[in-house]
This record gives C-alpha cells, structure tokens and sequence, in this order.
C-alpha cells in the first residue's frame, strides 16, 4: 500500500516535472530556418479591409531534413517594439508560454516543404499599431522548435503600420468631448458674467 502510495507520488512528480521542462520553450533557442515575406500596398492599411500576401518556406541553405521534425506552421502578425513601449500587456518575453508580441493568428496549417503563399485580409479586431509577421514551425507535440519572419533580428525592418477600424470613431470621440468641454466652459463663463453683471446692478 504505501509502496503504491510512493509510486503514485513519484510519477505524480515527475510528470509534473516533465510538464514543465517541455514547456520552457524559449525563442532564442530557435532556429530561424523559415524565409518570410509580406507583401502589401504602400502607407497605412486598414484593419478588416486591406489584405497582406504572406509567403513562407523553408530556408534552402539548411541541409537536407533540418525540416523532418516540423508539423504544423503557425503564423502569426506581431506587434513592433515601437507599439510595446509602455504596453506591458503586448511584451516580449523569451519564454514562449509568457511572449505577448505575437497575438493575432494569420494561419495555422500542416507543413509542407514547399513554399506557400497565403493572401489574408487584416482582422477587424487587430488595433493601431505597427506589426511584422512571424511564422513558427512546431513539432508533433505542437512545440516550436524553428522560426522565420518578415523582419530583421532587431524587428527594424519592413514594418507596416494598421489602422484600427474605430480609429477614426476614436477621433470623432476625442473632438467631440473637446467640443463638450469647450461648450461646458464657455457656458460657465457665460453664467458667471450674467451673475456678476446681475450683481452689479443690483449694486
Ligand atoms: C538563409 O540562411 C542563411 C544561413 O543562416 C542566411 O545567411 C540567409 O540570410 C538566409 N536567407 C534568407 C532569405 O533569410
Ligand atoms: C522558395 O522561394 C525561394 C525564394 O523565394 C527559393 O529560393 C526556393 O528555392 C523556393 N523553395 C521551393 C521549395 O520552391
């Protein structure tokens, strides 16, 4: 019985230590083995209208089977170190399970080892910001294991800017209460005048 009992609470132990040592996946451990690229049309794209080509594929100077473990291809539009400052809800960690730079899914697919185009039209819900697409390749147990994207190291380049589809309602909203607040003034001030010279002529 407590033989069992210690049985039980070793694999207990251990499976929850394997659990853990699986998911530290950290992104500086990956291989950037996949060739990105987007393509869009010039300035600021609008959220639930403009469209982005997105192409990925395997890097042709690996060697031979560097892609035998890949599965699945995740791609995913990442936000810029430019729209993370100050935004602790959109940073960027290296432990995968904590990153936050990435949150919008373009496309989740099986691997193919050949390259692969994809034309996708931007979200609704994807806000103001400025992004880069990312694709991760990940392994039967939907671990990444490679990446690939359309920017370099430092995510300096071929960034695109998106329009959120409220950003021109959010406008509206900021001069509409600037027109509140300037009316809420002016008949304050119009009150007070009216006071004092009711005042005055009392006097
Ligand atoms: C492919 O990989 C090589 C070696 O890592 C790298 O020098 C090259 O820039 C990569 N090509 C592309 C298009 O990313
Ligand atoms: C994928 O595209 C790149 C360049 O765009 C090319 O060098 C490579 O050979 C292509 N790979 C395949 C499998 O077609």
């Amino acid at each position: 019985m407590a033989a069992r009992v210690l049985v039980l609470a070793s694999i207990l132990i251990f499976s929850c230590f394997a659990e853990t040592c699986y998911g530290v996946i950290s992104f500086s451990s990956l291989q950037r083995t996949l060739v990105v690229t987007a393509s869009h049309r010039q300035g600021l794209l609008k959220a639930g209208e403009d469209k982005i080509t997105v192409r990925w594929g395997l890097n042709q100077s690996f060697p031979a089977g560097t892609d035998s473990s890949y599965k699945t291809i995740k791609v995913q539009l990442c936000y810029a170190p430019i729209s993370q400052v100050d935004r602790a809800w959109r940073k960027t960690e290296d432990h995968l399970n904590k990153d936050k730079t990435c949150q919008f899914k373009i496309v989740k697919k099986p691997y193919t080892n050949v390259n692969e185009t994809l034309e996708w039209t931007i979200e609704r819900d994807v806000p103001t910001a400025t992004f880069f697409i990312r694709a991760y390749a990940l392994d039967s147990d939907d671990h990444e294991v490679a990446y690939g994207q359309n920017t370099d190291a430092e995510k300096k380049t071929n960034l695109f800017e998106i329009q959120a589809i409220t950003g021109r309602h959010v406008s509206l909203d900021i001069a509409s209460v600037c027109f509140s607040a300037f009316s809420v003034v002016s008949l304050m001030g119009f009150f007070f005048m009216e006071k004092r010279k009711a005042r005055k002529s009392q006097q």
